[in-house]
This record gives C-alpha cells, structure tokens and sequence, in this order.
C-alpha cells in the first residue's frame, strides 16, 4: 500500500463514509428543520463515476472500508451499479487482508440508512456486493415515530429489518459473520430523556424475541450539530442507558460485556433475560460519542455529496477541501494538453487535509462547546 493515510496523532485511516445524497425522505427532528436541509444543485453532486475514482485512490492509500451514508443513500438513482464498482474497488483488499468481516475492516461495504425504501432494494444491493446494512430506527411506537420523523413508516422500516436478515442470510448462510461476531444488519437507536428512553428494554426485548438475536441494537448518545438543541437535560449517557436496562423491573435482564473491534465506535454487550435464555441472544451495544468518545482510535474520513472531505465529524465545514473541484479542473486541464496526474494533486490535498485532523471532538473539548459551535 503507498501512502498509509497516517494523521499527526498516529492515527490511520482505512475507513471512509460517502454521503451519496444530501436528500432524505425523514425529517428527524434531531437532524434537520421541517422543510429539508437546503440542497446544492446537482451539478455540484459527485457523479457515480467521480465517486468510483475516489474510492480507487482511497483504497491504493489502504481504505477497505467504505460506508454509504446521506441524506439518505437510498434515495440515489443508479445505487446499485454504484455499489457494484465500489465492491470491486474494496475487492482488492478483501483479497489483500482476508475474508470480509462486518466489524473488522478486511473489506467492508456498508450503508447506513433509514430503511424506509429498502425493502425494495436491498436484495439488488446485496447481489451487488453490499457486505452490511445499519438501519436507524428511534422508537418502537407509531405516533412517536411520526413525532420524531414528521412522517409515517414505522412498519416499512420493521419489514425491512426483517427483508435485510432473509436476504443477507440467503447470500452468505448466515445474518452473523463467523461464531458470536457482528450482525450484517444493525439497528441504531438515538437515546433521548423524555422521548424514548423508556423503549430502551422493548428495544432489547424486540432484538431477542422478534428477530431471534439476528440484528445487532446499538443505543447511541445524542450528539450536537445542526443547531439541533442538544442539551444536558435531554442526554442520555451509556452509564444512565446501562441503568435502565439492567434495573428494569418487570422483566430483569442480565448483562454480559463482550470484546469490540479495534476501531469499534460501540461497546459492545450481551442481554440475557433471567425468565427465559433466548437461543440467540443479540449483542447490545452503545455508542459513547459524548461520555467517553472513541477519537484516539479514529480510522474515519468523510466524502461530503457536494465531493469536499471532512476528517472529522465535528469540523469545521468552511474548512473543507473540495476534491470534485480538483477533479473537474484536472479534466480542464488535460484536455487543454497540459500534462498533470491528477491522482497525485488529489493525494497529496488529502493527506494534507489528514494532516490537519483534530483530535478529541474535533477540538472543541466538549459537547456544549459543539452546540455553541454549530
Ligand atoms: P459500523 O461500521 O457498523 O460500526 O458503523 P458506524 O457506527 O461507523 O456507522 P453508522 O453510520 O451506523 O453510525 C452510527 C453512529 O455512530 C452515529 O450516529 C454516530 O453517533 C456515530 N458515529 C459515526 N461516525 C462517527 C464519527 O466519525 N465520530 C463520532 N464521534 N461518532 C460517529
Ligand atoms: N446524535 C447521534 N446520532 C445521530 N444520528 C443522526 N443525528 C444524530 C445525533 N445528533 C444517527 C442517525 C443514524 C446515524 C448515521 O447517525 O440516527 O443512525
Ligand atoms: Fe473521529 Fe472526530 Fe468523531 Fe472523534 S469526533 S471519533 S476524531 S470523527
């Protein structure tokens, strides 16, 4: 591999997110207003092809991670064909380090998306080459659901949970990757006091009994961005959402802590219930953004829609590089028959922006220092 991307705090970097669309068909209320978020025109958008040709120079510098994020990714035309190339781009270094391994990182390519649309499509992505599937969902009850995403689904997100297990499950034997490891389909909770901090063991009772331990549930703490109003009084820390869960009365549940990945975001635990053992208990996890944030072991780099690389989730987006700029000047210049590697230009502006990446929460040191921020 040329050129690890290695940041001043020894960090590598072999995990990108590609936000493919700056649309969603939500409108959760802790990610953007009831009107959407204002969007760039779609000349600004990196076609599937720009896309494809980061991906290559990623992976030559040791990516081989790739997670599809929005908006939400769902909403991109042409995704499959998309997913298809980037499968190949990462098959280099599945073939490279091993076996794909949906918590390690020897080839993964993920989508992170809010599960409305995937039903429809989630076998056509698979066949594709999609390795993994995280699937948001913040509550279990209809009128909550409409309450937080301003718009109805809650039952075309279960079906797709359970359409994501079939297929992955038809595709590779099973939902689990090798003896007690990841689920390929995870479901992402945001944990907010006084909204569905009380669905925290329903959520882990529907993870166990519904999808008989076959999906992953990851409770995750609220984080601020987007002026979206964090604030102390509606966080729920790891600690209080532990709490909750191993003191529940009506139905006590015991807790067994299991190894994470090396760059694992999630702690990860076993819930069992005292009454009956589930065959398959899920794994349980929590991600602790806020409480104790994982940036010591950050491997990620972003791609925004509009093609500008963010290094850090937290930072600043005036300082952002766009790479699509690079790319699109570079075809300007070859044609005018000038002699320029474009690739080189792109590799030496991302690892300069690697080289600026912040450390703990992108710098600002802690969360009401974000919210000022945002
Ligand atoms: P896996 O590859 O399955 O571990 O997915 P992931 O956790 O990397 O990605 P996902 O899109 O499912 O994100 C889940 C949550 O992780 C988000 O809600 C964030 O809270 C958190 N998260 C994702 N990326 C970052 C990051 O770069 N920094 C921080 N602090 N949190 C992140
Ligand atoms: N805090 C924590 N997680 C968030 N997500 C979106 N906004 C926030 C926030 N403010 C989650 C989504 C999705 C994942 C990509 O990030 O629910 O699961
Ligand atoms: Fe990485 Fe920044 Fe997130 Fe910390 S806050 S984990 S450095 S992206």
């Amino acid at each position: 591999i040329d050129n690890i991307l290695t940041d001043t705090h020894g960090r590598h970097h072999n995990y990108l997110r590609i936000s493919l669309s700056e649309r969603c068909n939500l409108r959760c209320q802790y990610c953007m207003p009831p009107e959407g978020v204002p969007l760039s025109p779609p000349s600004h958008l990196l076609t599937n092809d720009e896309i494809i040709r980061l991906v290559n120079l990623f992976v030559k510098h040791g990516v081989n991670k790739v997670r599809l994020t929005g908006g939400e990714p769902l909403l991109r035309p042409d995704l499959v064909s998309l997913v298809k190339s980037i499968s190949e781009s990462i098959q280099f270094s599945r073939d490279r380090n091993g076996v794909a391994d949906c918590d390690g990182s020897k080839g993964l390519v993920g989508m992170t998306t809010n599960g409305i649309s995937l039903s429809r499509h989630v076998r056509h992505l698979v066949d594709a080459g999609l390795t993994g599937v995280n699937i948001s969902l913040d509550t279990l009850r209809d009128d909550r659901f409409v309450e937080i995403t301003r718009r109805k689904g809650l039952d075309k997100v279960m079906r797709a949970i359970q359409d994501s297990i079939d297929v992955f499950r038809d595709r590779y034997g099973d939902v689990r990757v090798g003896k007690n490891g990841g689920s390929r389909v995870k479901i992402n909770c945001v944990v907010m006091k006084g909204f569905n901090d009380d669905e925290l063991v329903d959520f882990v009772n529907m993870a166990n009994d519904e999808f008989k331990g076959d999906v992953d549930m990851r409770f995750i703490e609220w984080m601020p961005f987007n002026d979206n109003g964090w604030n102390r009084s509606r966080f729920v820390s790891y600690k209080d959402m532990m709490t909750m869960i191993s003191t529940h009365s009506d139905s006590p549940l015991q807790l067994e802590r299991i190894g994470d990945g090396p760059n694992d975001t999630t702690k990860w635990w076993k819930v069992h219930s005292r009454e009956i053992k589930a065959v398959r208990s899920a794994r349980i996890g929590f991600i602790t953004s806020m409480s104790e944030h994982f940036c010591a072991s950050c491997n990620r780099l972003r791609i925004t829609a509009d093609g500008k690389i963010k290094v850090c989730l937290f930072g600043s987006n005036s300082k952002e590089v766009s790479l699509r700029d690079i790319m699109r000047q570079a075809n300007r210049r070859m044609t005018d028959g000038i002699e320029e590697s474009d690739e080189h230009e792109l590799s030496r502006v991302i690892h300069a922006s690697v080289q600026k990446k912040s450390f703990s929460l992108g710098g600002h040191g802690n969360p009401e220092n974000i919210a000022k921020a945002a």
